[in-house]
């Protein structure tokens, strides 16, 4: 598996622990910034990961900023992606499972560095049930992308 992985001054903290996770489970990953604690813009980490994994040159991709939602929100911009927010194990499970989602956003400000990993093992190991109901809504959420909205 191949993980893309990108966070702004706000999750910077939470990068090394990922780090070590990743290294531990013998995980490939691209670190795609921030590399230092300036202020930085969320936008540009979420669209790099986001077209990593939307290009199909990695399978997830793993978001932090402060809260995950200005990082979630950016990456559900993009086409090919679907981005959970998740700040729990169970949702990280359920997105895999009934959404297929291929990109996770969480807080720093939100969760610990114990809980991130449950959160982040759960989202990178869980795989989509495939079941036909969750199939067709994960279709219907493809079709979407090629909507003009008014
Ligand atoms: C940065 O202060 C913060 O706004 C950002 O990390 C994120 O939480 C936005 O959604």
């Amino acid at each position: 598996m191949k993980v893309a992985f990108g966070c702004d001054h706000g999750g910077i903290n939470l990068k090394p622990v990922l780090i070590d996770y990743f290294k531990k489970k013998g995980i490939e990953y691209k670190d795609f910034g921030c590399f230092d604690t300036a202020s930085t813009d969320y936008n540009e980490y979420a669209l790099q990961v986001s077209n990593a994994v939307a290009s199909g040159e990695f399978d997830k991709g793993i978001l932090f900023c402060g809260t995950g939602i200005g990082m979630s929100i950016v990456a559900n911009k993009v086409k090919g992606i679907r981005c959970g927010h998740c700040h729990d194990v169970f949702s990280a499970k359920m997105t895999r499972l009934h959404n297929d989602a291929n990109v996770m956003a969480l807080g720093e400000r939100v969760v610990g560095p114990g809980l991130m990993i449950e959160i982040v093992d759960a989202f990178l190991t869980t795989e989509f049930s495939g079941d036909e109901r969750h199939a067709r809504r994960v279709e219907k959420i493809k079709a979407l992308e090629n909507v003009n909205f008014k």
